[in-house]
């Protein structure tokens, strides 16, 4: 089996070389790749590399990321994240192939507190998510045989991340100020890698699963709760840290205005993706504390 995973190199990107290799042979590119074109602004040479490697799936892991930039980039965001996705799932359907693709909790507007399910209506708050839901939409119109994985708050040991932001704040200040009105589920690429190598393998032999999942790790926090706890595992790791968990205060998001509105519920309902695929998600803080094992 051939797979073309696009965006090698993001957090997602880095963990799916290691859990698509026994798959099958994986060709991994980035933006800067020479031979073959992975930059997602390039849709004809997108489409090219399609036609040219012949996948059996297709894994795209790129993405515009930067929620805030998006908001004064918008049409980059939206090449990056509904064009490419698009020219991706027309160039899939044209194979045969299947076409994996990640999105985002930002897709709805994050009100009430009961965990979204895949029948929910999105209605997003900002550029970033009004340009993964369309990238949604046009994989869904162009084919049929694919995955689109939505997750929320994606953590990976390498490269920075909010835990690590935390641990170095906790080492710098006596008190610290993490907003505790959005509530999510920390979710390691790690596990999501994992989990796509699972769901591509039972799909391929069970096309009838084609489709839009959610897919977080179990459990809620906020971002304070899960200030909260890092600093509690970096306590008992005997890490040199100036504050305790009770001092990190809790503020409304309202105190750290940011030019992308971010939803306050993300909860993300995984049923679907558990029942289907046989899988039971791990609580957030299993990956986290394991990151933090690696780290600490
Ligand atoms: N991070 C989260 O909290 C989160 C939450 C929900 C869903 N997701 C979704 O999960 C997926 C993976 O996210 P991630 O956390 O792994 O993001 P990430 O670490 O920011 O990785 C995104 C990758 O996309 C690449 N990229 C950006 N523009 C590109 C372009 N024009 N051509 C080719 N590659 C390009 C980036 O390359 P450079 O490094 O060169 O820019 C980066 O390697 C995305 O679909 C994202 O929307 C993420």
């Amino acid at each position: 089996m051939k797979i073309l995973l696009l965006g090698k190199n993001g957090q997602i990107g880095w963990e799916l070389q290691r859990s698509l290799a026994p798959l099958g042979e994986v060709i991994a590119l980035d933006r800067h790749s020479v031979d073959l074109c992975g930059d997602l602004t390039n849709l004809p040479g997108l489409a090219r590399t399609v036609q040219t490697v012949r996948p059996d799936v297709i894994v795209n892991a790129a993405a515009h990321t930067a929620v805030d930039r998006a908001e004064s980039e918008p049409e980059l965001a939206r090449t990056v994240n509904a064009l490419a996705p698009g020219v991706l799932a027309q160039e899939a359907s044209k194979l045969g192939a299947w076409l994996v693709h990640y999105s985002t909790d930002y897709v709805f507007d994050g009100s009430g507190s009961r965990p979204w399910m895949e029948c929910d209506t999105p209605a997003p708050l900002s550029v970033y998510g009004m340009t993964k839901l369309e990238g949604e939409q046009l994989i869904a119109e162009h084919c049929q045989r694919y995955l689109i994985l939505r997750t929320s708050w994606v953590y990976a040991a390498r490269g920075g991340n909010f835990a690590k932001t935390m641990l170095r704040l906790a080492q710098e200040r006596e008190r610290l100020t993490v907003i505790d009105d959005q509530w999510g589920a920390p979710t390691g690429a790690e596990l999501l890698a994992d989990v796509t190598a699972h769901a591509i393998r039972q799909a391929l032999q069970r096309p009838q699963d084609a489709g839009l999942y959610h897919l977080a790790a179990s459990g809620e926090t906020t971002w304070n709760g899960y200030a909260k706890h890092v600093i509690a595992q970096a306590a008992r790791a005997q890490t040199a840290i100036k504050i305790v968990a009770n001092d990190v205060a809790a503020v409304p998001t309202s105190a750290f205005p940011t030019p992308a509105r971010r939803p306050h519920n993300s909860r993300l309902d995984c049923t679907r993706l558990q029942t289907t695929f046989g899988l039971k998600l791990p609580p957030w803080q299993q990956g986290v504390d394991r990151m933090l094992a690696e780290i600490l």
